[in-house]
């Protein structure tokens, strides 16, 4: 595990701590990802789609009523296209891998192994809440490199999203702690112009949650893994030159 920390080039997080200060999230300027086949795709996502499992207790708890906090309790469905199975045992979530759909949607990952700024790819799951997420931090692996990563370094990828408006919203961590209660007037959505589908947020000064409509269906991408720290500062840089309304502040 401590192998793993040491993919990331901490030195120089501090300057680009400094660099971001104050950004929530932007999109990212990439093109869009689009799946190989949307035929194939929803076809093995209705077959195969399971519940997302908790596998270890992380962050992502922290501040929640300790009766709350077990094993059995999950607010998502999905299915992961890619897991690196040497350190899948570590992981705090458990997504049932598909093969199947691997093997449908073989440029839509090669793309993402290709395009997205990481120097180790952990997982690649397709995730959908199935209820209100609330405003949270997401873990690191290991999780000695929590509170390191001061400045956007979460991807995510909008595979589908039906709602008639934006569900993914980020609050300041100094006004709005973990698993409490965040004014709809006080949370700052994510927009996504229409030539990008992929979006970056600062996992550590944020907290992070979803709105949720049971009439709408929404996929995201959830990739995971150790940020190439020099290609995500050229993308974040290029990102913010071309989406500057886009750019969420705090
Ligand atoms: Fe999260």
């Amino acid at each position: 595990m401590k192998n793993l920390a040491n993919l990331i080039k901490l030195s120089e997080c501090p300057r680009l701590t400094e660099k971001y200060k104050g950004i929530a999230a932007l999109p990212l300027d990439l093109p869009r990802f689009e799946l190989d086949s949307a035929d194939n795709f929803w076809r093995i996502w209705n077959e195969e789609k399971a519940r997302v499992d908790r596998q270890h207790i992380d962050r992502g708890a922290v501040g929640k009523s300790p009766d709350k906090v077990s094993k059995e309790y999950t607010q998502w469905d999905g299915i992961a296209m890619y897991e690196d199975k040497e350190v899948l045992g570590s992981a705090a979530w458990v997504t049932k891998d598909s093969p199947a759909m691997a093997e449908s949607q073989p440029a839509y990952l090669k793309s993402i192994f290709d395009n997205l700024p990481f120097v180790r790819i952990r997982s690649v799951r397709l995730w959908s809440s199935n209820c209100v997420i609330p405003g949270h931090y997401d873990g690191n692996m290991p999780a000695s490199l929590d509170g390191k990563l001061r400045f956007p370094t979460e991807i995510r990828i909008m595979l589908d999203d039906q709602n008639p408006k934006e569900t993914f919203w980020l609050a300041p961590v100094s006004q709005y702690k973990p698993h409490t209660t965040v004014p709809d007037e006080a949370k700052m959505h994510v927009r996504l112009p229409p030539d990008t589908n992929t979006f970056v947020w600062n996992n550590e000064d944020c907290i992070h949650g979803a709105d949720y409509d049971p009439a709408y269906k929404k996929i995201l991408v959830v990739i995971k893994g150790w940020v190439d720290i020099d290609r995500l500062e050229t993308l974040l840089d290029k990102s913010i030159a071309k989406y500057p309304d886009y750019v969420v502040k705090f």
